[in-house]
C-alpha cells in the first residue's frame, strides 16, 4: 500500500537528524560523495568559474563551498533550518554563497530564468513532490542552461532492498524488491530512531516522464563507478560495486 508523508513532516526529521547525518562529512562530504558523486557532478558541471549556480537542497553546504571556491556565485537553498545553521557555521566569509530557507517544490521567491546552472545532490528522492521541483528548476534556469542532479538509483535502491547474508554473515547477493511501489519509506538512518529520515521511491520511468514533462532534454546519465585505483584507498568498498547505488542526470533547458 502506498504511504504518503507531507513535506513539513519529512523536514522535521531532517532537522532532528541533521547533525548526525553530516557528522562524518569532511570538506568534501562523506565517502559516497568523495568516491561516487563528486567526480561525476564536477565532470558534468564543467567549468563553473563566474557562473551563477543554484544548489537546491544544499544540506550542510559542502558542495556550495567547493563550487564557490572554484569561482561560482552560489544561491544555496534548504528547507531544514538546522541544515542551514550548520552550513552557515561551516562557510568562510569570503565565499560568495547566499543561504536561503526554502522548499525546492516551490521557490516562488526566486525570479524566473536567473541561473546559469543548477545542481541538486541527493535531494530529489527526498521530496514528496519531485515533479514540482523539476518544474521549478526549469523555470529558474536561463534558456539553454543545465541542471545536474543525483539520486539513489531507483532500480537497485528500493524499499527493503539490501544484502542477503549467509549463516556466517557474509554478503551473498543484493536483494531488490517493491520496485513498482511509489511513495515514502523509512531510511535506516539513524538506525534506532522511531522517526527516521525518509525517502520517496519512484520508478525510473516516472523520473524520466517528469523530466520530459517539465520541458528538459536529457543530455547525459551517469551511474558512477570509481576506478580500481581510487578504491584501493577505501578497502571494503569493492563489494558496493555489485550494482549501481547512484544515478546522475544532466538535463538541458
Ligand atoms: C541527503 S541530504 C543532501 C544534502 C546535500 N545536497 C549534500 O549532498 O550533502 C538532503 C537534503 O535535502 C533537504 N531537503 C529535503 N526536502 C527538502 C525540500 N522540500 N526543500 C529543500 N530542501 C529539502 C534536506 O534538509 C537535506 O539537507
Amino acid at each position: 500500500m502506498k504511504r504518503t508523508m507531507p513535506t513539513e513532516e519529512a523536514i522535521k526529521r531532517w532537522n532532528l537528524h541533521a547533525e548526525r547525518f553530516t557528522a562524518g562529512y569532511s570538506e568534501f562530504g562523506d565517502r559516497s560523495r568523495v568516491l561516487f558523486l563528486n567526480p561525476t557532478i564536477f565532470s558534468l558541471l564543467g567549468d563553473v568559474d563566474g557562473k551563477l549556480i543554484l544548489d537546491a537542497g544544499c544540506g550542510e553546504g559542502y558542495l556550495s563551498r567547493i563550487l564557490a571556491d572554484k569561482g561560482a556565485r552560489i544561491t544555496a537553498i534548504d528547507y531544514s533550518e538546522k541544515m542551514l545553521e550548520l552550513a552557515k557555521a561551516r562557510t568562510r566569509e569570503d565565499l560568495e554563497i547566499g543561504y536561503y530557507h526554502g522548499n525546492c517544490e516551490n521557490l516562488s521567491f526566486l525570479d524566473d530564468e536567473q541561473f546559469d546552472t543548477s545542481v541538486s545532490n541527493m535531494v530529489i528522492q527526498d521530496l514528496e513532490d519531485y515533479e514540482s521541483c523539476l518544474q521549478e528548476m526549469y523555470r529558474l534556469l536561463k534558456p539553454g542552461a543545465s541542471f545536474v542532479f543525483s539520486i539513489l538509483h531507483p532500480c537497485f535502491i528500493t524499499p527493503d532492498s539490501g544484502w542477503i547474508r549467509n549463516e556466517q554473515g557474509v554478503k551473498e547477493y543484493w536483494k531488490v524488491c517493491r520496485y513498482f511501489y511509489e511513495g515514502v519509506y523509512d531510511q535506516r538512518l539513524p538506525i534506532q530512531s522511531n522517526k527516521p529520515i525518509v525517502y520517496y521511491h519512484r520508478t525510473l520511468s516516472s523520473y524520466v516522464k517528469a523530466i520530459i514533462s517539465a520541458g528538459f532534454t536529457i543530455e547525459d546519465i551517469v551511474e558512477p563507478k570509481p576506478s580500481k585505483e581510487v578504491l584501493k584507498e577505501y578497502p571494503g568498498y569493492e563489494e558496493d560495486l555489485n550494482c549501481a547505488t547512484f544515478m546522475v542526470f544532466k538535463l538541458r533547458k
